[in-house]
């Protein structure tokens, strides 16, 4: 695992492709953006995501939501929850993210990233301002009252390893482009939050 992604790619060489990120957001009539969901599980990551989907996709805007639970099925499901793993699971993320960037999609992405370092990854990987960091601001006791999976119940009881604020870390976003008091706050609200964002940075601009 550790060199696979380490292995120089020598002899490959980049195509350009004729059909550039700005002509399909004109196509799309809007343009591409990341917005990241970070937080604890239960804190309403995907809750969030698949809702600013629904409104989004009823406006006629090309999206996608790639959430933890679903890709940890299929792309990422040789990975567990060691701060390595978590890693990968992350960088893998940001790379698709980055592919759906350029094929001019919003890409809603639900994961917990609990490392700094890796979303900064992420946020470098692609132009300023592309990617937009979401913290779901719920404190720990909320999230493991609501336990929606179990799983804090089971992490409390030994039986699940490494669980995100219980056994292992989660580092908060210092300055994240949009805060939504998950904990506090009804989902409409965070919604609401959350579309005049985007309305303001132009990310549902029509005719690029
Ligand atoms: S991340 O830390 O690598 O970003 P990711 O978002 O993909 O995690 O997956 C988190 C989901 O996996 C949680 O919502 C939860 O349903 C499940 N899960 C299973 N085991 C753990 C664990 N040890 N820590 C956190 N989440 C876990």
């Amino acid at each position: 695992m550790q060199d696979r992604h380490k292995i120089t790619n020598q002899n490959t060489v980049w195509h350009e492709p004729h059909i550039r990120r700005a002509d399909r957001e004109k196509l799309n009539q809007h343009k591409s953006s990341i917005l990241w969901f970070t937080g604890l599980s239960g804190s309403g990551k995907s809750t969030l995501a698949n809702a600013v989907e629904h409104y989004l996709h009823k406006q006629g805007a090309r999206t996608y939501v790639l959430d933890g639970d679903n890709i940890r099925k299929g792309l990422c499901q040789d990975l567990g929850f060691s701060d390595e793993d978590r890693t990968e699971n992350i960088r893998r993320i940001g790379e698709v993210s980055k592919l759906m960037l350029d094929a001019g999609i919003i890409v809603l992405t639900a994961f917990i990233s609990p490392f700094i370092k890796d979303r900064k990854i992420v946020r470098d990987l692609v132009p300023t301002g592309d990617f937009i960091e979401i913290l779901c601001d719920a404190p720990l006791e909320i999230c493991e009252e609501r336990d929606p999976k179990g799983l804090y119940k089971k992490a409390r009881a030994g039986q699940i390893q490494e669980f995100t604020g219980i056994s292992s870390p989660y580092e908060r976003p210092g300055n994240p482009e949009i805060l939504l008091e998950t904990g506090a706050k009804s989902i409409d609200e965070c919604i609401v939050q959350l579309l005049d964002y985007m309305k303001k940075h132009g990310v549902l601009d029509k005719n690029k």
